[in-house]
């Protein structure tokens, strides 16, 4: 019995996703755009074995909620019908940051899953493949594949074989760093998937945000290929606000942000003003993402961290796609 143990790191989305065009094939309403986080990793290990009569699932070192247990069988499902066996696996994942707070680690955590899985496979699935499963699992898993600036399409097709996630350009095009103000660690109380659904079903600025977002996407990807820092912070910033704005708007409206991050929202825009090249992203939940060039990293996360309200800060270069760390053949 093997078991192989991958890596995964989070990403996040410049152009954000938020919305499906089928709840069924998990296929996204929007296109998004985003980059892959270093030093944040959700590292899983998979061991197919027959001494099992179903998955056994543990995240964080504790037993796995049957919610979550659930997702993984489903993944692992797949690659038991790819190899047509019926063994049950030993799923180890564990993330060396908080889980379910707005940092990614559904992207992360089936990145590194649906990465291990495959390596078990005598014919592993190619890139495309295994984004298209990863789609599947989470909306934005796609995207942690890939190394650096990874765009994951929305896709024309009923089927979603195009609502795929391609990487666009490596971490070396444009070295970016990611400062992280942390400024709660609880789980969200409400998950994307439920908010996407409430939203769509009840938010009257939808379909402009959907309209919109088809714009951003073009002009993230004109910022990033000139490597243009203040139209990148432009139009992130924008799209981040435009979700924002649309999950408000639902009725009743979501709101996963606290104090501390609109306080955040205003010290970013102190700082570019100050002149240093920094902007925000949000995520679903109140952690405060601040992309900045290099250079001004080390200065953003000293004054983010002197916020009242912010917990601990983390600071990220663009990291590396999900790959296998280890096989270990196990009696
Ligand atoms: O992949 P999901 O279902 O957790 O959705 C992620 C949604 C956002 O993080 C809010 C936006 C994005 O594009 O990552």
């Amino acid at each position: 019995m093997k078991k192989i143990t991958a890596i995964a790191h989070p990403n996040i989305a410049l152009i954000k996703y938020w919305g499906k065009r089928d709840t069924a094939l998990n296929l996204p309403a929007t296109h998004s755009l985003s980059i892959t986080l270093n030093q944040l990793e959700t590292r899983t290990s998979v061991r197919f074995t027959d001494q099992l009569a179903a998955d056994r699932v543990c995240l964080n070192d504790s037993p796995a909620s049957a919610a979550f247990s659930q997702r993984v069988s489903r993944c692992l499902d797949t690659f038991r019908s790819l190899s047509g066996s019926s063994k049950f696996a030993t799923v180890n994942t564990v993330n060396n940051f908080p889980t379910a707070a707005g940092l990614a680690s559904s992207a992360s955590g089936f990145a590194a899953l649906l990465t291990a899985a495959n390596a078990s496979l005598v014919r592993p699935l190619d890139k495309i493949q295994l984004a298209i499963l990863a789609r599947q699992a989470s909306g934005s898993a796609g995207r942690s594949l890939f190394d650096g600036f990874v765009i994951q399409h929305r896709g024309e097709r009923d089927d979603g074989g195009d609502s795929v996630a391609e990487p666009l350009y490596s971490r070396d095009h444009w070295p970016l760093e990611v400062v992280i103000a942390i400024t709660s660690e609880n789980e969200k109380k409400t998950g994307s998937t439920d908010g996407m659904l409430h939203t769509a079903a009840t938010a009257p600025y939808w379909q402009s945000w959907i309209d919109q977002s088809a714009t951003d996407i073009q002009a993230a990807t004109s910022a990033i290929r000139r490597r243009d820092f203040a139209a990148l912070a432009a139009v992130s910033e924008a799209s981040c606000l435009a979700m924002h704005a649309v999950m408000q708007s639902a009725r009743p409206g979501l709101l996963y942000w606290n104090g501390t991050t609109v306080e955040l929202i205003h010290r970013i825009r102190e700082l570019r003003t100050s002149g240093l090249s920094v902007f925000f992203t949000i995520d679903a939940g109140p952690q405060l993402k601040a992309v900045c060039l290099p250079g001004d990293a080390e200065a953003v996360e000293t004054d983010l961290a002197a916020v009242p309200g912010v917990i601990r800060t983390l600071r990220c270069q663009l990291g590396a796609g999900a790959r296998v760390v280890s096989t270990v053949d196990e009696q």
